[in-house]
């Protein structure tokens, strides 16, 4: 298939650009590389660009037979989007939208969408099921659902075929190394941690330790991002028209396994053969205790699962890219 990544050069998105390739399929990379980097795309055609630019989106999914889209790029800092909101509705919805006019207007009826197992908000039950309330509890997750909101009711009026993807705790890096997570600023634990080996920080700073979990720190489900591009290959692979299969599916993507704070970072110490200092802070605002993936929808709507479970191994990807790129991507 023709695919059209829009955030290809992003931490998923160029993982999953890997993926998509190596399944076959050609693929031209829309970015404006505010965040992303031009690196992270190999040879790998970049346009460089912005999402909103109607002609531009629209010349692309012309001229490149585009019959798919896979919309990785947004804005996903959920703290920036408590502080600056106006940020995080115009990007990631108004020209998310913008992207979806496109679609319609080019007759390109296939899409993959990021989404966020931060759409549930506080779960009541854990692990999640796709059919648990979505209620979330900051402007991030709010974009995010407002958008599969607007997925749906594009299917029904406009026949759009779509998967949104509730990705858990994007981690690791690609089996080959080549590329990695390179966030400016970071924020994500496992890099944090990883820049404490490094000698990059003096310590992490572990954000409550009374959480009503077995070692009183946040449990997360850590998804390989080598997975999780599998689970949009899958995913695209399984949309269909209205005669020839799903169009429409909401799927969860973890591993169905959750590791505290405390254990990510003894996975660390664990791959680096280092130390790591620790400090104990307050709890951050809105972190529920633990969120886990229910992965049974996962198997049973994309015939996908989770090949790497196991955090020390996913914490060991990440710090052969990590270790060898201490200053991330050269190109900023
Ligand atoms: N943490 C620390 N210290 C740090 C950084 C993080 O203790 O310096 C803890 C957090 O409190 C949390 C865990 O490590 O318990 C993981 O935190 P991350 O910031 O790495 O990830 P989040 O779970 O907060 O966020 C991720 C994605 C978001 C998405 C969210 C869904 O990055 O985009 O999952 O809940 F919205």
């Amino acid at each position: 298939m023709n695919i059209l990544v829009t955030g290809g050069a992003g931490y998923v998105g160029s993982h999953a650009v890997k993926r998509l390739l190596a399944a076959g399929h050609s693929v031209v990379v829309l970015d404006n590389l505010v965040y992303g980097h031009r690196a992270a795309t190999g040879s790998t055609r970049l346009v460089e660009g912005d999402l909103a630019d109607r002609a531009l989106v629209e010349g692309l999914l012309t001229e490149n037979a585009i019959e798919a889209v896979m919309h990785f790029a947004a804005y996903a800092y959920v703290g920036e989007s408590v502080t600056d909101p106006a940020k995080y509705y115009q990007n990631n919805i108004v020209g998310t939208l913008s992207l979806l006019d496109a679609m319609v207007a080019c007759d390109v009826k296939k899409l993959v969408f990021s989404s966020t197992c931060a759409t549930y908000g506080v779960p009541n039950t854990v692990p999640i099921p796709e059919d648990h309330p979505q209620a979330p509890i900051n402007p991030y997750g709010f974009t995010k659902l407002v958008i599969e909101r607007a997925m749906a009711d594009y299917r029904r009026a406009y026949g759009l075929s779509y998967a949104a993807l509730r990705y858990f705790n994007a981690s690791g890096a690609a089996a080959d190394g080549s590329i990695g997570e390179d966030h400016k600023p970071e924020t994500h634990l496992i890099p944090l941690v990883l820049d404490v080996a490094l000698g990059k920080r003096e310590h992490i700073t572990i954000f409550g330790e009374d959480y009503p979990t077995p070692d009183g720190t946040c449990i997360r489900d850590y998804i390989h991002v080598d997975d999780l591009g599998d689970a949009h290959v899958a995913a695209i692979q399984k949309l269909g028209n209205s005669a020839d299969g799903p169009t429409e599916l909401r799927v969860n993507v973890g591993t169905g396994q959750g590791a505290s704070v405390r254990q990510v970072i003894a996975a660390c110490e664990l791959a680096t053969g280092k130390t790591i200092a620790c400090v104990a802070g307050p709890r951050r605002e809105g972190d529920p205790a633990k969120l886990v993936a229910d992965p049974r929808g996962a198997e049973r709507l994309l015939g996908w699962r989770a090949r790497h479970t196991d955090i020390n191994e996913i914490v060991a990807s990440a710090w052969r890219w990590h270790g060898t790129h201490p200053d991330g991507y050269a190109d900023r």
